[in-house]
């Protein structure tokens, strides 16, 4: 398997990323420069995570050239259209940037086809590789394709061992919007680090439930981005290339689904 996906509009997307959500923007630059010294290159942030700023500056001194880094943020409480084409700015002042690889609107709230069509001519403008969404389920995603003149490239919906969105990950497919999982890990909840199923697997390959959690979701082309705070844990959680689970693994993880949510968000 590839070790990126192609876009909709033919962009190149690393199917492994590194999220920054929760990470207090304190200690961001360093988590960031830890992500990229061990080989990430897809960096997942938001507006509403307050640490835009703190990213760019990680990529800035990472030293690497700033085309080889795929940069996703997200659009926060945004209105309008004009709201959005300030909103798109201030993302790129924060981070430094004069282009985004990827804008998702955060959620599906306020009118969020105006603020899809102002991403659309920013894209247009150049501002933006690509475009799309992240917590638009069924209703809100179709929604969106009836005034939509650019299908959303990502979805990126909450999608782990728990929860794996089946039929949403057909709905993507079938309208050709890659199918991008948030929480990864479950973000431990419902004991992901203890689970026996993905335990007994693991010891298999010698490898840990995060490992086999992240197998399961980029075996079937779900793009991932777990999130670390420690250098080992980032290392570990790009380290799932080298094993392929079978057949009937995947099948005893598939009953793993609770088709619910871990947060109660969406
Ligand atoms: N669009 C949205 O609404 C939305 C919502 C949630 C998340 N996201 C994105 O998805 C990314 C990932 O989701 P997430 O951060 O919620 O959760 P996650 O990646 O599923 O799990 C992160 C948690 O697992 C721990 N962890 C990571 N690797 C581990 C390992 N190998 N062994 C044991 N523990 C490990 C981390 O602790 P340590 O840091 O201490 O290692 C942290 O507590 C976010 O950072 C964000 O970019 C998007």
């Amino acid at each position: 398997m590839e070790n990126t996906v192609r876009l909709n509009n033919s962009v190149e997307m690393p199917r492994i990323g590194y999220g920054v959500y929760q990470i207090p923007s304190s200690i961001t630059e360093r988590c960031v420069r830890d992500a990229l010294s061990v080989g990430y290159r897809s960096l997942d942030t938001a507006q509403c995570y307050g640490n835009e700023h703190a990213v760019g500056k990680a990529v800035k001194a990472s030293g690497i050239p700033r085309e080889e880094i795929f940069v996703t943020t997200k659009l926060w409480g945004g209105r309008g259209y004009k709201d959005t084409v300030v909103s798109i700015d201030d993302s790129l002042t924060a981070l430094g940037m004069d282009y985004l690889d990827l804008l998702l609107i955060h959620e599906p709230t306020g009118d969020f086809h105006e603020i899809y069509r102002a991403m659309e001519d920013a894209h247009k403008a150049g501002k933006l590789r690509a475009i799309g969404v992240a917590n638009f389920l069924e209703k809100s995603y179709r929604s969106l394709l009836e005034t939509a003149r650019i299908v959303p490239a990502v979805d990126q919906i909450e999608t782990h061992v728990f929860r794996q969105q089946k039929a949403m990950k057909t709905l993507l497919a079938d309208h050709g919007t890659i199918h991008e999982s948030w929480s990864p890990l479950a973000c431990g909840q419902n004991g992901f680090f203890r689970n026996p199923v993905l335990k007994e697997i693991g010891n298999r390959y010698g490898k840990s439930n995060a490992q086999v959690g992240l197998r399961f979701l980029y075996q079937q082309g779900i793009v991932i981005i777990p999130k670390s705070t420690h250098l080992e844990r980032m290392k570990e959680n790009m380290d799932i290339l080298d094993f392929e689970l079978t057949q009937e693994e995947m099948a005893r993880i598939k009953a793993l689904d609770l088709d619910r949510s871990m947060f109660g968000w969406w």
